[in-house]
């Protein structure tokens, strides 16, 4: 069987993916918020990945927890405006060359509000439409069997402890459910922004199994993370 496809080394395989800010606290108890792509979600799990020279990722492992915020396609500018800044000072030497820049202030040059959390310290991005806060529960290094690629990223696994979700994305009546056709990510792809076209593409079988049906025993654990102090 022959194919038209032709081979290609395209140099990122970003396919399109929903943009998570992560919030976390900095040593002197200032906020940090960073965009990232790399995200997926498993039961009340969030897997992401980030590079090992972020502040994120020296935050989250000083701290052990953060705040997941997710902007729809109506956030893209705040997103971009944080583009290509760190809250690392000095800006790390791969990313000066790439034009990065220091902001101590991420949420202000955004143009976000921040918001105290209930279980962890880092505050949530108001304007997101779905805050979710969550600890790290486990960590892993990504492409170690190549030396020259070993210690760059981290892969966080991450236990959610709460979910905030804007009501206007619930299904009437159903304070558990969130309306796909109601909630448009703000999806990264390729280096560009893009949200989602409205309505379904396609009926779903997937979708004829009960959302109930895959809750976690981690949602009735995350009832015992008590709030933290304030
Ligand atoms: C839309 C978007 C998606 C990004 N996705 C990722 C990602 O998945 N992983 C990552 O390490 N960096 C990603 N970045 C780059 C980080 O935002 C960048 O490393 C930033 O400097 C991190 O901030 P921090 O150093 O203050 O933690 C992304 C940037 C943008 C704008």
């Amino acid at each position: 069987m022959s194919s038209s496809h032709v081979l290609s080394e395209p140099a990122i395989l970003y396919f399109g993916t929903p943009v998570v800010l992560v919030g976390t606290s900095n040593e002197d108890g200032t906020a940090n918020l960073a965009p990232i792509s790399s995200a997926f979600w498993l039961g009340w799990r969030c897997v992401i990945g980030i590079s090992a020279s972020s502040k994120t990722t020296a935050n989250l492992r000083r701290t052990g927890e953060c705040t997941l915020n997710l902007p729809s396609a109506a956030e893209a500018a705040a997103v971009d405006r944080i583009a290509r800044t760190t809250g690392s000072n000095p800006v790390p030497p791969r990313k000066l060359a790439r034009g990065y820049a220091f902001e101590p202030d991420k949420f202000a040059r955004a143009g976000l509000t921040p918001l105290d959390s209930q279980t962890v310290a880092a505050p949530r991005a108001q304007e997101c439409p779905i805050h979710l806060e969550a600890a790290v529960t486990a960590r892993h290094g990504l492409a170690d069997d190549t030396p020259a690629l070993r210690g760059q990223i981290e892969v966080v696994e991450l236990r959610v402890t709460r979910v905030h979700v804007r009501p206007d994305l619930l299904m009437d009546g159903q304070p558990n459910r969130i309306d796909p056709d109601r909630w448009n990510p703000l999806i990264m792809s390729f280096q560009k922004f893009y949200g989602l076209s409205s309505g379904q593409v396609h009926a779903s079988r997937l979708a004829d199994i009960p959302e109930s049906a895959y809750r976690s025993p981690d949602v009735d654990r995350a009832r015992d993370d008590a709030p933290c102090e304030t």
